[in-house]
């Protein structure tokens, strides 16, 4: 393949540990692409990190150079970046691609928002100028996510002749859920994005279909728009199982099981996860199957994820005081109904997904869900998979897992019963299926592919 320069930006990057190589935090964008930009000729331009969330290691670059990768930061300030990312990216868009609204209370357009808005452009700006100074004629551009929606229209005004593409990782929502942004706002936003000449991707048709109602909606040129599902890193999956505290964690994990059946969740601490709902539906399945009771253990490793928003602060009690009631009103001295961990261990959620018989994934919406992807290739104990329809990854795995109705926790309840039930053969039969096609296509596939298309070798 052709060795293009190739630029990502995104508000997240790599940082460095102390010894001075490429850390890619645990999850999120970067962890799923590291072992893909491995030994390419590429840039990573983010903003500097100001957050306390220890996904953040704190990093402040220009042209670093790691591991063949240069790392280079966007000058920003304090205000600009919490403005952009805390007010406008988190608590507005992200809620908007998820559909999370809740209309009693949320969304509220007043003079702060605005203002608010107002850095959400700059610090787009600032992006668009980084990119433009570092771009030569032949680099491809490769915009991730929400936070940098306007930057290929900025990017265009600053450099036209850029080869430059835009890829959410988010769903996208309807025209109607957009609608309850002020007009020009969801304008601004849906143009920003669309000015991505190379083209605009997401996960699934689904989230494609959607952008391009809403372009439909504001008038506005409809872009070339694919659909490229993220693809898995099973090499670095394979890798954790060596690690010295898999085994550990899977000790501790069978002991809490002993020759109970065992469900698994692994997420952010995140209101688009679901998790409330995934609890209730597990209250419905053991009220309603007293059989189960003592039988099964539910165990959820829940990663912090921004603890800076009172929403997921709130959340985080939320989840707490349920399992609390759940545990009481069905423990006994000899079971705990459910075993919740807040923490962020990658080895461990991978040890707990080997041995799950259960693979629980319910949000909301979801762009993809790679722990629905990554779990049936770590798991060796036919673990069935029970997943949303409404994650983007339930267009390749509808026919190999169990499906939920997010919302629908009697659904739910029903669907976890189902999973826990079945016959050897037809666990055998969903289990390897699953892991086939999440085996199939890498990460390293996906950039290979989004490279290509920025190029405008490849089109789907
Ligand atoms: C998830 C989403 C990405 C997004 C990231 C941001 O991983 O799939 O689309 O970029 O969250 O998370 P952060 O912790 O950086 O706010």
């Amino acid at each position: 393949m052709v060795n293009y320069h190739v630029i990502v930006a995104a508000n997240r990057g790599p940082a460095l540990d102390t010894k001075g190589d490429l850390s890619f935090g645990s999850g999120g964008l970067v962890s799923a692409l590291m072992p893909a930009i491995q030994g390419r000729k590429l840039t990573w331009i983010s903003a500097p990190s100001f957050s306390a969330d220890s996904n953040f290691v704190p990093k402040d670059f220009d042209n670093k150079v790691a591991d063949g990768i240069t790392l280079e930061t966007v000058p920003m300030d304090f205000e600009t970046y919490i403005g952009a990312y805390d007010r406008i990216s988190n608590e507005t868009l992200w809620f908007l691609h998820h559909n999370l609204f809740d209309a009693t209370y949320r969304p509220t357009f007043d003079h702060t928002w605005y203002e608010n808005f107002e850095t959400y452009r700059i610090y787009n700006q600032k992006f668009s100028e980084k990119i433009a100074e570092t771009a030569s004629e032949e680099s491809l551009v490769l915009i991730q996510d929400y936070h940098l929606s306007l930057v290929p229209h900025y990017l265009n005004k600053l450099r036209p002749e850029l080869k430059v593409s835009h890829f959410s990782h988010t769903p996208i929502s309807e025209p109607g859920i957009w609608s309850m942004l002020p007009d020009e706002i969801a304008r601004e936003i849906i143009l920003g994005i669309s000015k991505a000449k190379m083209g605009v991707g997401f996960h699934t048709t689904k989230w494609r279909d959607n952008f391009l109602y809403c372009t439909k909606a504001y008038g506005i040129d409809s872009p070339y728009a694919f659909s490229l599902p993220l693809g898995t890193n099973p090499e670095e999956l394979y890798e954790t199982r060596t690690h010295k505290d898999f085994k550990v964690f899977q000790d501790q994990f069978r002991g809490l099981c002993e020759d109970r059946q065992l469900i698994v969740r692994v997420d952010r601490l995140e209101p688009s996860k679901n998790i409330l709902r995934g609890f209730h539906a597990y209250d419905e399945l053991l009220s309603s199957n007293q059989e189960l009771k003592e039988k099964v253990v539910f165990l959820a490793l829940i990663n912090p994820s921004r603890s800076s928003l009172d929403i997921y602060r709130q959340y985080r009690e939320n989840i707490e005081a349920l399992v609390s009631s759940i545990n009481e009103k069905y423990g006994t001295p000899a079971w705990n109904p459910i075993e919740l961990r807040i923490g962020d261990n990658r080895i461990q959620s991978m040890a707990a997904l080997s041995l799950a018989d259960v693979i629980f994934v319910n949000p909301v919406r979801d762009g993809l869900n790679l722990v629905a992807k990554e779990g049936p290739i770590i798991n060796q104990r036919d673990g069935v998979l029970a997943l949303s329809r409404e994650a983007g990854a339930f267009a390749e795995l509808r026919d190999s897992s169990i499906e939920v109705h997010p919302m629908d926790v009697s659904q739910s309840a029903g669907a976890l019963y189902q999973a826990l039930s079945l016959d050897k053969d037809e666990r055998v039969r969903l289990s390897q299926s699953a892991k086939a096609i999440c085996s199939s296509y890498t990460a390293r596939n996906w950039l290979d592919d989004l490279i290509e298309i920025t190029a405008g070798r490849q089109s789907y």
